[in-house]
């Protein structure tokens, strides 16, 4: 055990602070490398890196709390807000930009508890997501007292459309779906859900953190995606991480939802104290300008075309891990993705142990129950032969699995 830090008594250099941040940063994991396969976005391009570099030190003392006092970072929260509301079909003016997938979901699990109240009379609100869903939404559940069930999913990895009609009781005021999933990068059956929600006055929420800035350009490439968005009837929001396949740095999310009235019970004034009228539209109070900046310099940068290329590169370079992992001995797919993440496991090998040399060679692959997790990006391109034949040689040579659990996250 180290000693806890304290406060140095006097203030120490900077160029000697720098060159410490430097030492400690340098046994961070590698992503650049292309070795990471979650955490980091990476698209392997310096002129992009820079761009978001820079954007973030032009605005890293600015504070977004009051919009009005910084027209330019308005501005751009404003234009993010409606580039990714018109990505997702709905109206400019019902989002909001916010720190990220969780804070997102936060914001459409209290925006159907307070509908629920106020429009329907339900005093404890039911939240119904499919085993898959991401635990931010166990964790909304808990933070804001929302009662959470949760339905097993099909042997497809899909949410179970049957079991979840039987979920829905009175007291639900939001049903959950995925585009895609986390944990199998499958598309939960929106269509169905979303109409079972609506056909009874529920809310219905479309957990596209992951797929809300791919699923579109995969889209248009000619991808078959089952319907996720707004058009589909019963669609009230959607979360989209513009800090995931956005390709902006963290800390930049778009909640969005049908209609500006739904958006409204997301909004905060207070003027009983003595400190003026305080108002916010999102969970946060001081909040960074650096991301809504960073947001907005990505997606001007790339542009539908630098989408599109980079969802072509990240689907044809998802499908090179697919088939070679397809053809390694012992491994299999768990469930076939619908986009760029995936679960792969054996029925035969233990695979806490073929993580445990892939780790020793330098890569660093999640653990979930079921196997081993990947999540491409641009830059994996360049390290798929290099993979599978690491891989390869994991799985025909390993031996007692180490033990390291399946973890997401952590607390310090
Ligand atoms: C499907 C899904 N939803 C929500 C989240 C939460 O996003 P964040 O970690 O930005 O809070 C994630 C994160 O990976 C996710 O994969």
């Amino acid at each position: 055990m180290t000693e806890p830090a304290r406060i140095p008594e006097h203030g120490r250099d900077a160029a000697e602070l720098l060159a410490e941040i430097d030492r400690r940063h340098g046994e961070d994991i590698d992503w650049r490398g292309g070795r990471a396969f979650s955490l980091v976005y990476n698209v392997g391009d310096h002129v992009h890196e820079d761009l978001i570099e820079q954007v973030g030190v032009r605005y890293l003392h600015d504070n977004a709390l009051n919009p009005f006092k910084y027209p330019s970072v308005l501005q751009m929260e404003l234009d993010v807000i409606a580039m990714a509301t018109g990505l997702l079909g709905t109206a400019p003016d019902a989002g909001s930009l916010t720190s990220g997938g969780t804070e997102s979901i936060f914001m459409a699990v209290q925006v159907a508890r307070d509908h629920a109240r106020s429009m329907r009379g339900i005093a404890e609100p039911v939240i119904v997501t499919p085993s898959t869903a991401h635990p931010a939404f166990a964790k909304a559940a808990k933070y804001l007292d929302v009662e959470h069930v949760k339905v097993p999913v099909g042997a497809d990895g899909r949410a179970d459309t049957a079991a979840t009609e039987a979920a829905i009781g009175e007291r639900t005021a939001l049903v959950v779906g995925s585009a895609p999933c986390y944990p199998y990068g499958v598309i939960d059956p929106i269509e169905e859900l979303a109409a079972m929600a609506d056909d009874r006055g529920i809310l219905f929420h479309t957990d596209a953190c992951l797929g809300g800035w791919l699923l579109p350009w995969w889209e248009r490439l000619g991808e078959p995606v089952a319907p996720w968005d707004f058009r589909v009837r019963g669609v009230t929001s959607i979360s989209a991480d513009v800090h995931k396949y956005g390709y902006t740095f963290k800390g930049a999310s778009v909640v969005a939802y049908r209609n500006r009235e739904l958006l409204q019970h997301q909004f905060f004034w207070y003027d009983d104290w003595p400190g003026g009228l305080y108002a916010s539209g999102t969970s946060a109070g001081t909040r960074s300008a650096a991301p809504i900046a960073g947001a907005w310099a990505a997606i001007n940068h790339l542009g539908v075309d630098g989408y599109m290329r980079l969802a072509e590169q990240v689907r044809d370079t998802t499908r090179r891990f697919l088939d070679g992992i397809d053809s390694i001995p012992g491994l299999e797919v768990s469930h076939r993705p619908d986009m760029s993440l995936f679960e792969f496991g054996s029925s035969t090998l233990d695979m806490g142990a073929v993580g445990d040399v892939m780790d020793d060679r330098g890569w660093n692959l999640d653990r979930q129950q079921g196997g081993l997790h990947l999540m491409i990006s641009p830059y994996h391109a360049s390290v798929v032969e290099d993979f599978l034949s690491d891989l390869e040689f994991a799985a025909a040579n390993h031996g007692e699995s180490r033990g390291v659990q399946a973890t997401y996250g952590g607390v310090v």
